[in-house]
């Protein structure tokens, strides 16, 4: 199935192509230790029953049942039928007992009992209302449950000495998002929902990726994955031509001048946030 199912939001611009779940894939191996890190801070430990949402190919929602174990329950959601297949295969791979996957906006499905937290990650940006989504997810958090998220920021990427294909790489990615109505920045628009959704004050945490020549494959790598996802929007916005971004060259062309500049790259910054709801 190509990019015709999208989640809710419209301006959805990732699609749901199997080259795309396995992208979301790729991406999770570099996110978990982070994932982990803020899931495990913010509270989540064996035996809770948690919803992840906007599950995509299903490694939140694996990686919140390895923590809650087996006598605790995971609920994995996606709007996207294509998603939600994905998932539940990759949970029936591992012999997972204690995760499962239903199709829906999480905002407005009901579930049979409440729970002791709501996940999610790379969920809230693509909102177009995210504070009416966190409303709508605290409902179904039993007294005292947790909301967490892991969330990405873009504002921080930069390159020194600057190395100019990877700063217009980021960019195509940033502007195009920003032109189909969404944003990578934290400050604007998933920080403030949680004001808005009138939350308990959430702890933050942010962790940005940072490497020299001989370390900066993967997320060049990264890079250049998700300038593929989006360069059907990069093309209708008029951001740069396919010419321009010759996908099929460009992680190649990422590395070679980041090593014979021997420039540092920043990347993107994975920020945490969680609170604690009705205690
Ligand atoms: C960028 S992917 C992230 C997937 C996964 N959380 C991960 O980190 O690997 C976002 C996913 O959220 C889903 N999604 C976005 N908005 C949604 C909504 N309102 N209801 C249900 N699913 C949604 C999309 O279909 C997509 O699969």
């Amino acid at each position: 199935m190509a990019d015709v199912e999208r989640a809710s939001d419209p301006t959805y611009i990732l699609g749901h192509s199997e080259r795309e779940l396995a992208r979301l894939r790729t991406q999770a191996a570099l996110l978990e230790p982070v994932t982990r890190r803020y899931l495990q801070e913010a509270g989540i430990t064996a035996g809770m029953r948690v919803l992840d949402v906007g599950s995509g190919a299903g490694d939140v929602a694996l990686l919140a049942a390895d923590l809650v174990g087996p006598a605790g329950e995971v609920v994995g959601t996606d709007a996207v039928a294509t998603a939600v297949a994905a998932a539940t295969r990759a949970a029936e791979e591992r012999s997972l007992e204690n995760v499962r996957f239903q199709q829906g906006n999480p905002a407005e499905m009901t579930f049979d009992a409440p729970f002791d937290a709501v996940v999610g990650r790379y969920f809230l940006p693509f909102q177009a209302d995210p504070a009416a989504m966190l409303r709508g997810l605290a409902r179904h958090l039993a007294p005292g449950g947790l909301l967490v998220f892991h969330e990405p920021d873009f504002s921080c990427v930069r390159s020194l000495p600057p190395a100019p294909l990877y700063d217009r790489a980021c960019r195509w990615i940033i502007d195009t998002t920003r032109l189909s109505g969404q944003s990578w920045s934290f400050l604007d628009k998933v920080y403030p929902a949680f004001l808005q959704a009138e939350l308990p004050a959430p702890t933050l945490r942010m962790q940005t990726f940072v490497a020299n020549p001989s370390h900066a494959r993967p997320w060049l790598w990264a890079v250049g994955d998700m300038v593929e996802s989006i360069l059907p929007a990069i093309e209708r916005h008029r951001v740069a031509t396919a010419a321009e971004v010759d996908v099929a060259t460009l992680r190649e062309r990422l590395l070679a001048e980041v090593t014979q500049r021997d420039c540092v790259v920043v990347g993107r910054s994975e920020i945490g946030i969680w609170t604690t709801v009705g205690q």
